[in-house]
């Protein structure tokens, strides 16, 4: 049995942001089931949204992230967000993250569905793998802080309320324990539980699954976040062709080559991506035909200096992103649900926090605004390791308004968090 003060598991922005914020307290593991660099944080491509421009607001994004999340986010948890997420970008440019910059040397700020300005920075189209680097070298340079690879986390450990460590096997199935002051899962999504899905193969909803069991509530799991816009070719994986293309000015079109978007919606190509992905649907069962992304009419030099990675792999598949329709079809892409979390991170289990993807702070509500979540993951991982550090978790778990443990489930009420689920009912309901 090993011991530490505080254990994260996962290694996308939300774990690895918190481990920066808590190797000044004690000792912290990391645990990580793949190499570490592998999670959904390295694919994200379109970048990190953050009201830093001049003609934007905390405000401005509070009101985009709620439109986009159908009404239903906590609006606390959003003004958390972006309230203080320009503090935390700012941050990531001090330790050297490289964005792209405008011509007056500032970051460039891109454009994305139902975001009323421009206020997404990115590092060209792979702003994950961007700022996971700059992350990983300082994790990499603090003592203090021990990184365990190919470590598949098997159960959390409890104690009467509280979660105390978890079991992990590694690469030879040897079992091991380790036990810890807090734990914190940043593990991350669950596309793969569809078959058609952004996400890598790592994205297997671990985190839910290990909260559940421990007794955690877990809230909202139906709201899953379908990207409008993956690659669709046979025999290809679901390779994720930005919604940043379509804010820079690409549109979708039918198989006769026409626009449809504005059928649909008054933001046409740049509507919610829930409601852009339900268009697709429609159109191409309407149509019989596949549906394209077409960037024709756009400069071929821009494109394929502002999008080289997704440049890259169109050719690697027989197209030329600047000229060619490109095949699109939805994809799971993103859980607005899971462990359900106070603004803190903490869960409804003493002991046990959860941050970014994994967990259901209500800052989404139905459907996430693009680039919310690199947001999240940073604004999050670091408050929930303020909270770790803090005498008994920095306080009771505080549940937004209209929560609590024992609601019961009513399969007649509107789904949203205000009804979520606890797990003991959940079981209940799976095994009746
Ligand atoms: C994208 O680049 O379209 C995805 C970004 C996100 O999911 O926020």
């Amino acid at each position: 049995m090993r011991a530490a003060d505080f254990l994260i598991i996962g290694s996308g922005v939300a774990g690895l942001r918190a481990a920066i914020a808590l190797a000044p307290a004690g000792r912290v593991v990391v645990l990580t089931k793949a190499d570490p660099a592998e999670s959904n944080t390295g694919y994200a491509q379109g970048g990190i949204a953050a009201a830093v421009g001049d003609d934007d607001s905390p405000e401005l994004h509070a009101a985009d992230t709620v439109r986009a999340g159908d009404g239903l986010c906590d609006e606390s948890a959003v003004r958390v967000l972006v309230g203080e997420g320009p503090a935390y970008v700012r941050e990531l440019l001090e330790w050297g993250t490289r964005f792209d910059r405008d011509a007056r040397g500032r970051p460039a700020l891109g454009r994305e569905a139902a975001h009323s300005v421009r206020r997404v920075l990115h590092a060209g189209d792979a702003t994950g793998r961007e700022i996971g680097r700059v992350l990983w070298n300082l994790v990499a340079g603090l003592r203090g802080v021990e990184i365990v690879a190919h470590a598949l986390v098997t159960r959390l450990i409890v104690d009467g309320p509280h979660v105390v460590g978890a079991s992990f096997v590694d690469p030879d199935g040897t079992s091991h324990e380790i036990h810890a002051k807090a734990t914190l899962l940043a593990t991350g999504g669950a596309g793969q539980v569809f078959r058609e899905t952004t996400n890598p193969g790592v994205a297997t909803g671990d985190g839910i699954a290990l909260a559940y069991h421990a007794g955690a509530g877990v809230a909202d799991l139906e709201f899953v976040q379908f990207h409008p816009t993956a690659l669709n070719l046979p025999g290809v994986p679901r390779f994720l062709i930005s919604e940043a293309l379509r804010g820079e000015g690409a549109r979708l079109v039918n198989c006769h080559r026409e626009a449809f978007m504005s059928r649909f919606h008054p933001d046409a190509d740049l509507a919610p991506r829930d409601i852009v992905a339900r268009s697709i649907m429609r159109e191409a069962d309407s149509t019989g035909g596949d549906i394209f992304l077409t960037l024709a009419h756009l400069d071929p030099t821009y494109v394929v200096e502002r999008f080289p990675t997704i440049a890259d792999m169109c050719r690697r598949v027989g197209l030329d992103l600047a000229r060619d329709p490109i095949p699109v079809g939805p994809a799971a892409h993103y859980i607005m649900g899971g462990v359900y979390t106070d603004g803190w991170g903490r869960t409804s289990r003493p002991g046990l926090y959860a941050a970014g993807e994994v967990a259901c702070t209500g800052v989404h509500g139905a459907n996430r605004l693009a680039s919310n979540s690199l947001l999240e993951g940073l604004v999050f991982g670091a408050r929930a390791a303020i909270a770790m550090q803090s005498p008994a978790g920095g306080g009771d778990f505080t549940p937004a308004k209209g929560w609590r443990l024992r609601d019961r489930y009513d399969p007649g009420a509107p789904a949203s968090r205000h009804q979520p689920l606890a797990s003991e009912e959940v079981r209940d309901l799976m095994w009746r």
